[in-house]
């Protein structure tokens, strides 16, 4: 097949920035997540000042990780994905450098305004009104910008990776939209357009569909694409992604009931989302096998390739938390998990293993095409990376899973006359070796991203401008 230079590039500037940035943010959230574990360890790391306690050092740890490295890594991928199954440029180079902008100034704001107190007081959806307002009109122009570019594509097919990141960015507006609708009564102050209990399904519709489309729909955009080109193989079956797309976009948006198990919602929404939450489980396994499959015949790759390690692993964790996740969501086992560690050890399984692992192995792979290098400075250190964030993942999960059944059995144990066995501060005790354990996987996570980041410094710098502009030539490729 011939190649030929086309006479328009890739709007690689707005990826690199993506992608710089989810190392930056990668860094500063875990980084306070290691902080936030130790707090749990050593109370007096609260310092006795309003800013530094756990209560508001906590949402902005989910923020930075969720929405700054999380959402940096989707962005950075995404633009660079779409551009080249597209074999077209974005859009518009404006509304992107809008986007990037917007959206570090979103962080930015969540950084200053979470410690200080300002908050929804709702999960994962803290920022008070004029950071929302900021985050709708930047994540419109993001829509605008990748939709755009579809539509300008010059390939007849859409790439089913970008129909996965199309489904993150519409559902996530909608969610964002619909659960942010308030009332403010100051600058710093607004209250819940819904009340009560609809309130609180209307924030785990919310919630859980965060999780859904935000940290599973757009990283599968990720899957679809890098597994794929790391690997060095056609995706295990197109028809399987097809199936996979459709069965999870249509029954996730059911689930979220299980959040709230035993509470004042009515019985039957709860067990609609116990039951859409079992059979959930198919099309997220699907999704798994499907990745995996794709290795046929390259598995020993994993030998010599770290970033294809990266790649896999995440897709095992994937599959863990997916299996683990419907389990939970079954009322009985919920009545145990539910309140305890078990839950932050199947987020981290979700996060730690299946989101940042995908994450940090798209980017390895990016970095070295975005600044017109061969490879990575150092595969070694990138290998060093890869044990670390296992080991890391695995310490945090178990241990979590220690603590929470031991606090779940531990609260429901009761004496012969009916008074509780244990007091909660006895739970909390016996919780103690454990958060050590999680602060110290934690902290092997967190040291993967330092080396992560001396690596991208080192390629980075070894590049050179003009090697730079061009890895932006588009290669257009055959006849036409
Ligand atoms: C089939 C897939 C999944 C199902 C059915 C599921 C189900 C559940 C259930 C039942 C809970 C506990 C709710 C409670 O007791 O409060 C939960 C919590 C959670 N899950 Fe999953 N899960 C799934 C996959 C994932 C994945 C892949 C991630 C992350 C990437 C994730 C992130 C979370 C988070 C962040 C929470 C905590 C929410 C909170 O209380 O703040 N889940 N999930
Ligand atoms: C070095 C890595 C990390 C450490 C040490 C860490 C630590 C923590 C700690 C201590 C909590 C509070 C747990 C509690 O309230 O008992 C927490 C909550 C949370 N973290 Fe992390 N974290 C890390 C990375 C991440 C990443 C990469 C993500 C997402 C991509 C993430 C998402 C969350 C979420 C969603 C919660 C709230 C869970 C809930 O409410 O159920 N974390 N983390």
């Amino acid at each position: 097949m011939s190649t030929a230079i086309s006479p328009t590039a890739y709007n690689y500037k707005v990826v690199r920035q993506f992608a710089i940035m989810t190392v930056v943010w990668g860094i500063l959230g875990m980084g306070l997540g290691v902080f936030i574990a130790s707090q749990l360890v050593w109370p007096e790391l609260n310092f006795g000042l309003p800013w530094t306690t756990f209560g508001r050092l906590r949402p902005l740890h989910t923020n930075l990780v969720i929405f700054a490295f999380g959402g940096c890594a989707l962005f950075a991928t995404s633009y660079y994905v779409v551009q080249r199954t597209c074999q077209t440029r974005l859009i518009s180079d404006s509304l992107a450098a809008f986007h990037f902008w917007g959206w570090q100034a979103v962080i930015i704001g969540a950084i200053v305004t979470l410690p200080l107190g300002y908050t929804t007081t709702k999960e994962y959806a803290e920022l008070e009104w004029p950071l929302a307002i900021l985050l709708a009109i930047v994540w419109v122009t993001y829509g605008l910008v990748f939709f755009g570019t579809i539509v300008k594509r010059k390939t007849k097919h859409i790439y089913v990776g970008n129909w996965f990141y199309g489904a993150f960015i519409v559902v996530t507006a909608m969610l964002h939209i619909v659960n942010h609708m308030s009332l403010p009564v100051s600058l710093f102050k607004s209250y819940s357009a819904y009340s009560g209990a609809t309130d609180a399904m209307i924030q785990w519709w919310y919630g859980h569909n965060a999780v859904g489309f935000f940290l599973t729909t757009g990283f599968l955009g990720m899957m679809y694409y890098f597994v794929p080109k790391q690997a060095e193989r056609p995706i295990y079956s197109y028809r399987l992604s097809i199936v996979h797309f459709w069965a999870l976009i249509t029954l996730y948006i059911w689930a979220g009931p299980h959040h709230l198990h035993y509470t004042a919602l009515p019985d039957w929404a709860q067990s609609l989302g116990m039951a859409m939450s079992i059979i959930l489980l198919a099309p997220s396994w699907g999704g798994m096998i499907n990745g995996m499959m794709t290795l046929s015949g390259a598995w020993h790759k994993l030998r010599t390739d770290p970033i294809l390690r990266f790649l896999v692993v995440s897709l095992a964790f994937y599959g863990m938390s997916t299996f683990e996740g419907p389990m939970m969501a079954i009322k009985t086992v919920n009545s145990l998990s539910h309140y305890t560690d078990w839950t932050i050890g199947h987020v981290h399984a979700g996060a730690l293993g299946w989101v940042a692992m995908i994450s940090i192995g798209a980017i390895y792979h990016m970095i070295p095409k975005l600044f017109g290098r061969v490879q990575m400075h150092s595969i070694g250190l990138i290998n060093t990376h890869f044990w670390l964030a296992t080991i890391g993942t695995v310490l945090y999960i178990a241990s979590m899973w220690v603590n929470g059944i031991t606090q779940g059995l531990m609260w429901r144990a009761i004496n012969d006359d009916g008074t509780l066995t244990y007091s909660f501060v006895e739970a909390l005790q016996a919780s103690h070796p454990g958060f050590i354990v999680r602060a110290l996987g934690g902290a092997f996570f967190a040291s993967g991203m330092l080396f992560m980041a001396y690596n991208v410094w080192r390629t980075v710098r070894a590049s050179n401008p003009a090697e730079a502009k061009a890895a932006e030539q588009i290669a257009v490729v055959g006849a036409h």
